[in-house]
Order: structure tokens, then sequence, then C-alpha cells
């Protein structure tokens, strides 16, 4: 049963008051922006998940001191199963349970279809693809042990538009199975009360498009209803409500943020 109607019981259902959470790729960019916005809604402890060591140390180190909350860096290679179950072990038994796992660790390359090397191919699908299914299926005993999660995985308007003019079949790819295997998540994890969702954004001030020169941006922005790239913290309002009770009816569900991209 929900709380009584009214603004501030709908409020209190955004709280994440003595929750666990873990965030791959959380050492910088989108998500750590995302787990500052679950840090701001009262978490108890959250675990930054990520291959670079320093880089990770230091955003668990700012999100203690910057929202109080007790935060630890696990060093962690999404793609490497046997390390990735005792990283999540380890940060169980650090936290006492985890209740939400945000997938945001990934890559992009730009090769052309015809020229694109195999093994590259499968690194950037092992990473993005596999390495959510990997993390999301390591949470799997703790979500069932609590009787409930939220997982939100990092899709890509990429995963339902090809963009151009850059080539990244390998990426595109692996965020359409993102968001499919999301769904699948969905569907058989309903029963385990564990909510599987994913978020898409479109073009994101981060590192991750540094390879981008003006005219590549100004191309993407002539195809952009909103005109603009979006910043960081613009997703931190969808990955809180995704984590909270607020969307407590939502699974299966796909939020494209992307400024009209996906519109046209
Ligand atoms: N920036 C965008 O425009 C954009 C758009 C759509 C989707 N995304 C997606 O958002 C997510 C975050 O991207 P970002 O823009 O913050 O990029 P980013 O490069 O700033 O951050 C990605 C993080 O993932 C980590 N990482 C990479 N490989 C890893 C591995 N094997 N194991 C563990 N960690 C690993 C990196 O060290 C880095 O900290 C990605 O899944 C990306 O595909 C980004």
């Amino acid at each position: 049963m929900l709380s009584k109607p009214g603004i501030n019981s709908i409020l209190s259902r955004f709280s994440l008051d003595s929750q666990v959470a873990v965030v791959t790729g959380g050492a910088q960019g989108l998500g750590y922006a995302m787990a500052e916005a679950l840090c701001s809604a009262g978490l108890k402890g959250i675990a930054v998940l990520d291959i670079n060591e320093s880089s990770g140390a230091f955003a668990a180190q700012a999100l203690h001191l910057n929202y109080g909350t007790e935060a630890s860096f696990f060093k962690a290679d999404v793609t490497d199963e046997p390390s990735l179950k005792a990283v999540f072990a380890a940060v169980d038994a650090k936290f006492g349970g985890i209740d939400i796992l945000v997938c945001s660790a990934g890559v992009v390359e730009n090769y052309s279809a015809e020229e694109y090397p195999y093994m590259r191919f499968q690194r950037v699908v092992n990473i993005n693809l596999s390495g959510s299914f990997l993390c999301a299926q390591a949470v799997f005993p703790y979500m069932c042990n609590r009787g409930s999660g939220s997982i939100i995985f990092i899709g890509s308007m990429s995963g339902s538009i090809v963009n151009w003019p850059q080539c990244q079949i390998a990426y595109n790819a692996s965020k359409a199975g993102v968001i499919h295997m999301m769904k699948s998540f969905a569907v058989e994890w309903a029963k385990y009360n564990i909510r599987c969702n994913s978020i898409s954004p479109g073009y994101m001030h981060t590192s991750l498009i540094e390879f981008a020169d003006k005219d590549l941006i100004r191309k993407w922005l002539e195809a952009t209803p909103m005109k603009r790239m979006g910043e960081p913290e613009e997703l931190q309002g969808v990955v809180l409500w995704l984590a909270s009770k607020a969307s407590s009816y939502t699974t299966g569900a796909d939020i494209a943020i992307d400024g009209g991209y996906t519109s046209l």
C-alpha cells in the first residue's frame, strides 16, 4: 500500500534513506553525477566500482565529503566475472546489503563497419553489454535476499537510432542489446520484486565524446531539437526516480534523455 496522498508523501517516496547503492563507472562522467544524486537522497552507503583506480578513489572520497554518505571505492573490471562476484560480496559484507545498482561503465569506439577489427568489436560489446549482464547477475543474490531492488542500466539513444556521421557499429549494437536485455531482466525478475529499467541519454558533455571536433558537434546539434548537448546533472532526476519508491510500478522502461533527438 502506498502512503496517503499529498505532496509530502510523494516527496518522501524519493528518499533513499538507509539504502545502499552500487554505481559502476562511478569514477567520473554520468556515473559520478548519478552517484551524487543518489547520495543527496540520503543513502546509507555507496560503492563506486570502476576500472580506473585513481579517479575511482577520488570520487568515493568526494561523495563522502560532499554528502556525508559512507562511500567506498572498489576496483572492478565489469568484464571479469570471478573478480566481479568477489567485489559484490565485499560490498554486501561492508554495507550489509545492496538495494540499487546503476550500470554506467561503458566505452565507445569509432571504426567503419567494414574495417572494424573483430577483437575491438568484441571489447566494446563485452564492456557495454556483457559487463552490464554480469553486474546484474552478480547483484541478484543480494537483492533477492532483501526481497527488493532497483537496477538501472545505462543504454543510449544509440540503442534505438544509428548515430551519424561517426561510425560506431559495435557501440550501437551493444546499447540496443542493453535495452532489450534490461526488458528481459525486468520480466524474469519481477517475481523477486527487482525492478529493471534503463536510461538512454543523447549526446552529453563527458570525456566519452572527447573524440568529437567542433564540426562533428555542430552536426549533432543540428539534429537535436533542443540544439544543445546535455549535462551529466540532467540525469540526476531520472536516476533518483528510478532508484526510489517513487517509480514503484515502473519496470522494463527505457527513458530517453536526449533533448528530443530520438523524437525526430
Ligand atoms: N556521454 C554521452 O554522450 C553518453 C550518451 C549515451 C550513453 N552514454 C553512456 O553512459 C555511460 C557513462 O558514460 P560517460 O559519458 O560517463 O563516460 P566516461 O568515459 O566519462 O565514464 C565511463 C566510466 O566507465 C569506466 N569503465 C570503462 N570500462 C570499464 C570496465 N571494463 N570496468 C569498469 N569500469 C569501466 C571508465 O573508467 C569511466 O570511469 C556509458 O555506458 C555510456 O555508453 C554516454
